[in-house]
């Protein structure tokens, strides 16, 4: 239902004093779209219960609380100022402070607004969903009821002409209170606590716009290129609505630009009254700039812009896209494992599970750090499950070169089908749920369909959607003419014959499994694709931890490794104590005798961790059952929490972050733990020249007493996008009698001086940990026997000598670089695990989030290595570094 049900004004209603914030005209012409700016916020029980009243200009709102556009009612509590993110996050408070009364029924949101009403135009509301339901009302009329404004996504566009008048105009939005097991929202799932109001609210922009006759939906792209193509054919189609009671005729223009690549397209076209028609014009485009992922190439955006045009005069104007040129291929390979390719090239996702605000904010600035951290990492995909956020994310990731991998979420309303027993029996879809999941997948498709960075589109998570539902998302991505990859769920449990198999796996590890589990070939270890897997770690540091932890609970970290913590996962997951994680790093590393040891323990065991699951998914892309893609769980938390993240939310990164960031170096050399051997691994594009060609690798391993027990030097020849074993060291190894360290260095073989391209230091005992892979469970696969790391608690001091300078010459004034000279002084002992942490020497703060050329580094005897680090500060900073590690003394370091 596309057009709402016109009701004839009367003469205009009474106007009480000049309504707040209504003096400025938003609209005065066609074609143009306006976001309501921000609303008033007040529960149905503090604000008159009469909607008429409240929907006329000059209502008395005046207790109610000023918030901005889009906004849940508990990200507007705390941006009124009730609330503060310091204080809900800390401890459990969030379980004692926020008054919960107010979230069991709606919230209102109201704005008014002026407008120039002119008589021969047209006026719309748009909308973008409402979480979770919504009525809404214009100038005391209603214009929706909450069957039809349904869904957090929602989004509908309705005629407001009838409702309009000039001068004030009062707009008033019911939105209903959530419950994700029954309405189409965003729910946390096992995640994290929920928010108090289940995310209730007017979460995404609210638009109004003015046309002419003939109104545009968003546009959609297609094009037909293909690697190899020197020309492609590009197709700008819109949908177009006569709205008048004639019929109409007009032209439609478009323009496709980069630079000084510019191509015009028009067509006359003919509405007939009320006729919605798909207008469609082609153009060919000669030497197409191709869009890549960040680590292959460039990002080159075409601007699209298109105008309707009715008698000379603009109708309107479609939302203006950037589209890139690519092509994204994707199938299932011989064992039936999902595979990608870019432009050609076979693709290996290597991402992490996107967590948003817990109370949906939306901050631009805080989510290009984000992925500005992924792409750090060596990563290039973030999933979202179910979390789609706005159109400003696939903007970001499409600058910036991050493939996103779109779905819908699992556990909750999404996953209403008969066979989830998962969920309970009330949990099922009927045909209102399949109507509104048809007007959520059509509103998605409408905001991704342009957006180069959208990898695949996953209509399921833990379960498939059923027939019926599968084959709406599928209608509605091809309305939307989708050119990407559809796949069933995140899961293989089972799949609609529309779609096929997904070839995905979602067999855990959530929680702790030691580094050799990637390479046990068995459950989630590296081959195929995991859509959701890591080994249940990213510990914060202490300075993250004090922002959110009192006392107490800092204590109960090392003391209680049994006991549910607030700041993991829901206290009703699997995920809820750190115990399976926390007897591991008993057994493995020695019980720890303060909080600092435990942390220290800790970042060493989330480093390992992460470094081998990503190490083994590069290191076998090429392996008999190759493994084709890993979603790493999760890339971030919705708050300040314990585990499942690359960095903390304060954009700290530790262990995990610099684990991650070894593993899944663009090239690299990486040491399998179950078979012994060395990989040599190359993520490159092979259509960069350099990226081919001589490598020589250098292997040692020194005991703990520095005492060398092998020392190698290897030539092999690298081949771009393509993983090789290189050697076998199993029998070098097998003379480690306790402890040792292995370093792996990767160097371009060409010239004198050797450039290092990969350094890689492991710890290794001389037993791997013991896998019970038969009692392998959906979130972990238990250890009967633990490899033995204990001596590393009683290594000799070594004796580091740091020196920092600040580079000078950064291109961008805003970007300081630092650079930091290591030296182990000490010939019989490695410098273990010196963790580098940039700060505000004025108020010992870390600066988040710090780029690290390396970090978390172990140094071998007399060895000196150069780190450097990029951050950004408008503020006036007096950087410095603190030094510490297993075995050297803890001190801070300026800037000589
Ligand atoms: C609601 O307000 C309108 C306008 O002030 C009034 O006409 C109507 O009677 C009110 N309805 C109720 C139920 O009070
Ligand atoms: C608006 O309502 C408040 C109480 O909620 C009252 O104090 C104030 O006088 C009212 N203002 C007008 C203009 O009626
Ligand atoms: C947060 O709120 C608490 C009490 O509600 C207050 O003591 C504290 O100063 C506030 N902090 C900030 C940063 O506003
Ligand atoms: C939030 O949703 C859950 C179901 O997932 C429900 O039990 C709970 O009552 C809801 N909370 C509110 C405030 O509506
Ligand atoms: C574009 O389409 C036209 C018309 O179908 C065709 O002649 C031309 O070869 C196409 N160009 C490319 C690059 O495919
Ligand atoms: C068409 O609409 C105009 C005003 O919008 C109205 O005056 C006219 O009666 C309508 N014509 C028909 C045939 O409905
Ligand atoms: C465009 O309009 C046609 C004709 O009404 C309709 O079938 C199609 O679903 C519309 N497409 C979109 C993307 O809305
Ligand atoms: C080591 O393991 C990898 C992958 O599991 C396999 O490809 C390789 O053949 C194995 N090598 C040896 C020597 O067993
Ligand atoms: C672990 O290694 C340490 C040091 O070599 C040794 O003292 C201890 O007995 C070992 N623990 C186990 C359980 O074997």
């Amino acid at each position: 239902m596309r057009h709402a049900i016109s009701i004839i004004v009367a003469t205009a209603v009474a106007i009480f004093a000049v309504g707040i914030g209504a003096t400025n005209t938003i609209l005065s012409s066609a074609g143009q779209t306006v976001k309501i700016p921000g609303w008033d916020l007040q529960s149905v029980l503090h604000a008159s219960s009469n909607l008429t009243e409240l929907a006329r200009p000059g209502a008395n709102v005046s207790n109610w609380y000023r918030v901005s556009a889009r906004t849940t009612a508990m990200a507007g509590l705390i941006e009124a100022g009730l609330y503060n993110d310091s204080d809900l996050w800390f401890s459990d408070n969030l379980n004692h402070i926020v008054d919960r009364s107010v979230f069991g029924t709606p919230w209102l949101y109201r704005e008014e607004f002026t407008v120039d009403i002119s008589p021969t135009q047209h006026y719309f509301l748009i909308t973008h969903g409402i979480t979770s339901k919504a009525d809404i009302w214009i100038n005391g009329k209603q214009l929706a009821d909450k069957e039809h404004q349904a869904g957090s996504y929602g989004g509908h566009k309705y005629e407001v002409t009838d409702y309009l008048q000039s001068g004030a105009n009062a707009l008033v939005i019911r939105a209903y209170e959530t419950n994700y097991l029954l309405d189409s929202a965003m729910g946390f799932v096992d995640w994290n606590p929920y928010p108090p109001d289940n995310g209730t609210g007017v979460w995404r922009d609210v638009e109004i716009s003015q046309t002419g006759p003939v109104t545009l939906a968003p546009m959609r792209v297609i094009h037909d290129w293909m690697p190899g193509k020197s020309a492609t054919n590009i197709t700008v189609k819109v949908n177009a609505t006569n709205f008048e009671n004639r019929t109409v005729d007009g032209t439609l223009a478009g323009k496709i630009t980069l630079g000084s690549q510019q191509i015009a397209l028009s067509q006359s076209f003919s509405l007939g009254e009320y006729e919605e028609k798909t207008l469609s014009m082609t153009g060919e485009l000669r030497d197409p700039q191709i869009w890549w992922p960040k680590l292959w190439g460039h990002q080159p955006l075409y601007t699209v812009t298109v105008t309707a045009r009715v008698n000379d005069a603009i109708s309107d104007v479609a939302e203006p896209r950037k589209i890139g040129i690519r092509y994204v291929e994707s199938g299932l390979n011989q064992f039936g494992d999902r595979t990608f390719a870019i432009n050609g090239q076979r693709f290996l996702p290597l991402g992490g599970g996107y967590g948003p605000d817990m109370f949906m904010r939306w901050d631009s600035d805080y989510v290009r750090k984000k992925f500005e951290l992924m792409l750090d990492l060596g990563l290039n995909t973030v999933r979202l499950e179910g979390k789609q956020e706005h159109p400003e994310l696939f903007d970001m990731a499409d600058e910036m070169g991050l493939m996103i991998m779109p779905g819908w979420e699992c556990c909750d309303w999404w996953e209403g089908w008969t066979y989830n027993t998962d969920v309970p029996d009330y949990v099922r879809f009927d045909d209102h749920d399949y109507w509104i999941a048809n007007y959520s997948m059509l509103h998605e498709a409408s905001m991704m369909q342009t957006h180069p960075s959208v990898l695949a589109f996953l209509v399921g998570s833990d379960y498939w959607p059923n027939d019926r539902a599968a084959s709406i998302y599928v209608d509605a991505l091809k309305t939307w003419d989708w050119q990407n990859p559809v796949i069933a769920s995140a899961g293989e449990l089972g799949y609609p014959e529309i779609l096929g198999s997904s070839g995905v796996k979602m067999d855990g590890p959530y929680d702790y499994v030691p580094p050799n589990y990637w390479y046990g070939g068995q459950v989630g270890a590296a081959f195929g694709f995991g859509s959701e897997e890591g080994p249940g770690v990213g510990t914060p540091e202490i300075r993250s931890l004090e922002k959110f932890l009192s006392e107490d609970d800092l204590n109960d970290l090392w003391t209680q490794p049994d006991k549910g913590l607030f700041h993991m996962s829901s206290n009703v997951s699997s995920f809820y104590d750190r115990s399976i994680y926390n007897d591991a790093l008993w057994h493995r590393y020695g019980s720890p005798n303060s909080l600092q040891d435990y942390l220290l323990k800790a970042q060493i065991m989330d480093y390992e961790a992460t470094r081998a699951e990503f190490e083994g998914f590069a290191s076998l892309q090429d392996a008999p059952r190759p493994a084709t893609g890993v979603i790493y769980w999760m890339m971030n938390g919705a708050w300040p929490n314990l585990h499942w993240q690359f960095f903390d939310y304060y954009l700290n990164p530790a262990g995990s972050y610099f684990g991650t960031k070894v593993g899944a170096r663009p090239e690299h050399v990486s040491f399998n733990y179950e078979n012994k051997t060395i990989s040599l691994i190359n993520r490159l594009s092979s259509l960069v020249e350099e990226d081919n060609g001589s490598r020589s690798i250098t292997i040692d391993l020194v005991d703990t007493a520095g005492h060398v027990l092998f020392h190698k030097r290897l030539q092999a020849t690298t081949r771009p996008n393509y993983s090789q074993v290189i050697a076998n060291i199993a029998q070098d190894i097998s003379k480690i009698q306790d402890v040792a360290f292995l370093r792996l260095v990767l160097s371009s073989s060409d010239s004198e001086y050797d450039e290092v391209l990969s350094r890689n230091v492991y710890w290794l005992a001389a037993q791997n940990d013991v896998l019970q892979w038969d009692d392998s469970n959906w979130y972990y696969t238990p250890i009967v026997s633990y490899a033995n790391y204990t001596s590393l608690q009683s290594l000799r001091k070594a004796k580091l000598v740091t020196d920092v300078i600040e580079l000078e010459g950064s291109l961008n004034k805003s970007t300081t670089t630092l650079q930091v000279e290591l030296k182990n002084h000490s010939t019989d002992v490695p410098a273990f695990f010196i963790r580098l942490v940039l700060i505000d020497a004025s108020t010992n703060k870390s600066i988040n989030p710090p780029f690290w050329s390396d970090n978390y580094v172990t140094l071998f005897p007399e060895e000196s290595l150069i780190l450097t680090v990029s951050f950004e500060a408008s503020w006036p900073v007096n950087p410095a570094i603190e030094m510490s590690g297993r075995n050297i003394v803890t001190h801070t370091v300026v800037p000589a």
